[in-house]
């Protein structure tokens, strides 16, 4: 049941989704967010497409079961698989995906016509999946058919950010074997196409220095998606709450309390496990199980 009063309900499969609940908290402080960490099945960048728009889509059934009045999946992979059809099962509550938002950051301002000459080159790092599914090439030539992408999947970066290693000697050495296709091609735009990989920026950004002669952006969705949010939120007005937020994550509570305020400096919120059945459903244990 969606309720003008209901939080704001957002999922990852770990930490990365923080990112873009900071931007939420950081346009809508007094809104609740609801969060879903899903450590107990992270990375999901490795696993099949299919297993990961099952997750994608229970979790989605288990915030609008929580009385959430919007969802926004904070996680790449889960919007590649599973946002056009969890957004029709749960319409006409919005349900919102990272994927659009980095791409019209990325595509949309230094737009010009073709005939200009002007050749985009893309960079994008995302997951396994991600890359597989074709996502992120499919929604740039749709904005901009002239753009040149370049996919490049980093399978070390999701473990590395979860154990909280941002700017070790691992973090670097895999930052320079995943940036360097992109600098051999002359990216001047690089979409960070995983919601863990804005914590890697300092390391990203002075390894790029090291292996581009030319300035590179770096694009983190999370304002995008925020802004997007703001627009879905329109119709359904402005709402203020103050209960605390509440991040869930189907691992293990103690260690998510310990490391979210790293990823979520500054903001208030309350860690709680939530659990998948033997069923496959997601659910909350003891008294609130309902
Ligand atoms: N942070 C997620 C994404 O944006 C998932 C990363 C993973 O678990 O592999 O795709």
């Amino acid at each position: 049941v969606t309720t003008s009063t209901g939080p704001l309900g957002v999922f990852d499969s770990g930490v990365g989704g923080l990112t873009v609940v900071g931007a939420l908290l950081r346009r809508f402080p007094s809104e609740r967010v609801l969060y879903v960490a899903d450590q107990a099945h992270v990375p999901y960048g490795e696993r099949p497409l299919e297993e990961v728009c099952g997750f994608a889509t229970e979790i989605s059934r288990f915030l609008a079961s929580q009385g959430c009045r919007a969802i926004v999946m904070a996680c790449n992979i889960s919007s590649a698989t599973a946002l056009p059809s969890v957004s029709a099962r749960l319409a006409p509550r919005p349900v919102l995906g990272v994927i659009a938002a980095a791409v019209r950051r990325a595509v949309l301002p230094p737009l010009l016509p073709p005939s200009q000459g002007w050749e985009p080159r893309i960079g994008v790092l995302a997951t396994a999946g991600t890359v597989r599914s074709g996502a992120y090439s499919a929604q740039i030539r749709r904005l901009n058919p002239g753009a040149r992408v370049i996919e490049v999947a980093c399978p070390r970066f999701v473990p590395l950010v979860e154990a909280g290693e941002l700017e070790t000697e691992a973090a670097c050495a895999a930052a320079r074997e995943y940036l360097a296709p992109l600098a051999e091609a002359g990216c001047r735009t690089i979409l960070l196409g995983c919601t863990h990989y804005p914590f890697l920026l300092s390391t990203l950004r002075r390894t790029a220095a090291e292996l581009f002669d030319v300035p590179v952006t770096f694009i983190d969705p999370a304002d995008e998606i925020a802004d997007a949010l703001r627009a879905a939120l329109f119709d359904l007005g402005q709402v203020h709450h103050s209960a605390p937020n509440l991040l869930l994550t189907t691992g293990d509570p103690d260690v998510f309390r310990a490391q979210a305020p790293r990823f979520l400096p500054g903001a208030a919120f309350a860690v709680a496990p939530a659990c998948w059945t033997s069923e496959g459903a997601l659910s909350l244990p003891d008294r609130s199980a309902t």
